[in-house]
């Protein structure tokens, strides 16, 4: 089974933006926490990071027939990318989107997600550790 992880923007700069949001540890910290939990539960795993809404349309685009699934934190993009959404729904591979804090519990901006509408499920809040529950779950919806 392979997974391809996706990261908006700003997100390369974990461990120096917002520590008291979204902690210490870094993005290369947080890349070897998710290679490592996929060799426990036996997935392969690509994962990538940009800062630019297009390029995360193209990369969903290329998952069709690819990738069995996405694992997809849009960060700011979340809020405002109906073009996120529209990728999500035109390539049909099943998307868990994933954030790090719990956006529920912020700013009335961040309230909205586009994306939700077309993943099959939504982990947040749990910090680094919501990927992997992302894994998880999003392995036991294609085994399913
Ligand atoms: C985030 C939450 C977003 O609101 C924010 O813009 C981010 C990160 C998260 O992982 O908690 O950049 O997606």
């Amino acid at each position: 089974m392979k997974i391809l992880i996706l990261n908006g923007p700003n997100l390369n700069l974990l461990g120096l933006r917002e520590p008291e949001v979204y902690g210490k540890q870094t993005y290369s910290d947080l890349c070897n926490i998710i290679t490592s939990h996929s060799t426990v539960i036996g997935v392969d795993v690509e994962i990538r990071q940009t800062n630019h809404e297009g390029v995360l349309v193209d990369w969903i685009q290329s998952a069709r027939g690819v990738f069995d699934g996405i694992i997809l934190n849009p960060a700011a993009y979340t809020h405002t990318s109906v073009a996120l959404l529209d990728a999500v729904v035109a390539v049909g591979v099943p998307t868990v989107e994933v954030h790090i804090s719990d956006v529920t519990k912020r700013e009335a901006f961040r309230q909205v997600s586009y994306v939700r509408n077309a993943c099959v499920g939504t982990v947040m809040g749990h910090g680094f550790a919501g990927y992997l529950e992302a894994m998880d779950l999003l392995k036991r919806t294609i085994d399913s």
